[in-house]
């Protein structure tokens, strides 16, 4: 069952806080931010992307009918569940014209509430399962070399802070556990780590969500343990828990991988979309990544989700992109220039590249990435269409 994650919109504070405290008590509902007038609920739903906005009729700024219709106006991804004291059912008539899905006249019980947000987005389930394939759960892309210095953690983070500069909620998972360098590459500075999910063993949303470091881009990171004689108390199943816990919450969860292939990073290649297998143009790197894709195939792994990243790309080395390609007997899905000073000085400022100079090229390639992982934007799918006429559509564009 999927993690409905939700958006409260109330001006009441008394009322705000125990609405907090029934939500805590409602199964599989993530409460995952408040509003307190109508400008800030339509802000924090593009901010968020939360699945449904409960939200009082009569709030500042901008009323819940109003926030409605400009909801449904700009085609969000979210179902709105009007609040009331006003129990008339001109009301009533008015929240279910303006596009609300419910409406909770207060005060309401904990099982109203309950069977309100779980009808409401069952319901949305049924009748949208396409919207749900991509986007209640995250994407889950993993880097992974042959061989340790090749580049990992210096795209998984950048890419990861292209992502969340899109707007796109991403976590960032160093399981790179005995050696992580995701948090001194972004200069952050974890109170907690992977470490304290599994030592504590809360493998629930909010016992993951307070291990998660914050980055100013917007980025989330789960840091990896302190030291490395941390790392083996995390387990296989500890990582596979995590990534499914957390899944529904993000649109991308971005991890970095140690390069060793031991049993966690199987676990972790199960639950992987899309695996970037790092290359460089170097005679030893393209023998490795040869063997590595054929142990995959022996695996029985789905090689169409794997792609090879070609990083520190330059001319004049005695191997080049063609070569390598010839080589491995697939393509390489992108290329990642080599650019020693600025990947460096970032290194050291604890800055990504990415988001401080993205104008470079090297930095413009991984943005590419980023861009080609998220995709041409939805249209909304037009159902007064006929199939047909929807068919031709795809084939032929609009
Ligand atoms: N495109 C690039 N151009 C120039 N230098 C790069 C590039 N990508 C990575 N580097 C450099 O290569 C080195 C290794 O990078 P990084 O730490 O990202 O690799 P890794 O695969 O994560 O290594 P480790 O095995 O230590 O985890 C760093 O010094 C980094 O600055
Ligand atoms: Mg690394």
């Amino acid at each position: 069952m999927a993690t409905i994650k939700l958006l409260i919109a109330d001006g009441k504070e008394d009322w705000l806080n125990n609405l907090k405290r029934m939500i805590s008590s409602v199964e599989n509902v993530f409460l995952v931010g408040e509003a307190r007038n109508g400008h800030e609920v339509i802000e924090k739903v593009k901010e968020l992307q939360p699945h449904i906005v409960l939200l009082d009729i009569d709030l500042e700024g901008i009323d819940g009918l109003k926030v409605t219709e400009i909801l449904a106006k700009e085609n969000q991804n979210v179902q709105t569940i009007i609040m009331s004291m006003k129990s008339s059912p001109e009301y009533f008539r008015q929240a279910m014209k303006s596009g609300a899905k419910d409406y909770l006249i207060e005060p309401f019980s904990n099982k109203d509430l309950d069977d309100a947000i779980h009808n409401v987005f069952n319901k949305w389930l049924k009748d949208k399962a396409e919207l749900f394939a991509d986007d209640s759960n995250a994407k889950v892309v993993s880097f992974f070399a042959t061989k340790g210095g090749v580049g990992r953690t210096t795209l998984s983070v950048n890419l990861a802070a292209a992502l969340a500069a899109k707007g796109k909620r991403t976590l960032l998972i160093d399981a790179s556990l005995q050696f992580g360098d995701v948090a001194l590459t972004l200069d952050l500075h974890p109170q907690s780590t992977i470490s304290d999910i599994v030592e504590k063993d809360e493998f629930t949303i909010d016992g993951i969500e307070r291990r998660i470091t914050k980055h100013a881009c917007g980025l989330e990171v789960l840091a990896a343990p302190k030291e490395p004689a941390l790392a083996e108390a995390v387990t296989s199943k500890h990582l596979q828990q995590i990534i499914d816990v957390i899944k529904p919450l993000y649109q991308f969860i971005i991890i970095d991988m140690p390069a060793t292939i031991t049993e966690k990073e199987l676990a972790v290649l199960d639950k992987t979309s899309l695996l970037f297998l790092v290359a460089t143009l170097e005679i030893t790197s393209l023998k490795n990544t040869k063997i590595f894709l054929k142990t995959l195939q022996d695996l029985k792994y789905d090689l169409d989700k794997v792609k090879i990243i070609l990083n520190k790309d330059t001319p004049d080395v005695g191997i080049d992109r063609p070569q390598l390609e010839s080589g491995l007997g697939v393509p390489v899905y992108a290329s990642i220039p080599m650019d020693s000073n600025l990947v460096q000085i970032s290194l050291n400022k604890g800055e990504s590249f990415v988001l401080k100079s993205p104008a470079s090229l090297i930095s413009r390639n991984i943005i590419d990435v980023a861009e080609k992982l998220i995709g041409p934007s939805k249209k909304p799918v037009n159902t007064s269409k006929s199939a047909i006429l929807r068919i031709k559509d795809l084939l032929f564009g609009s």
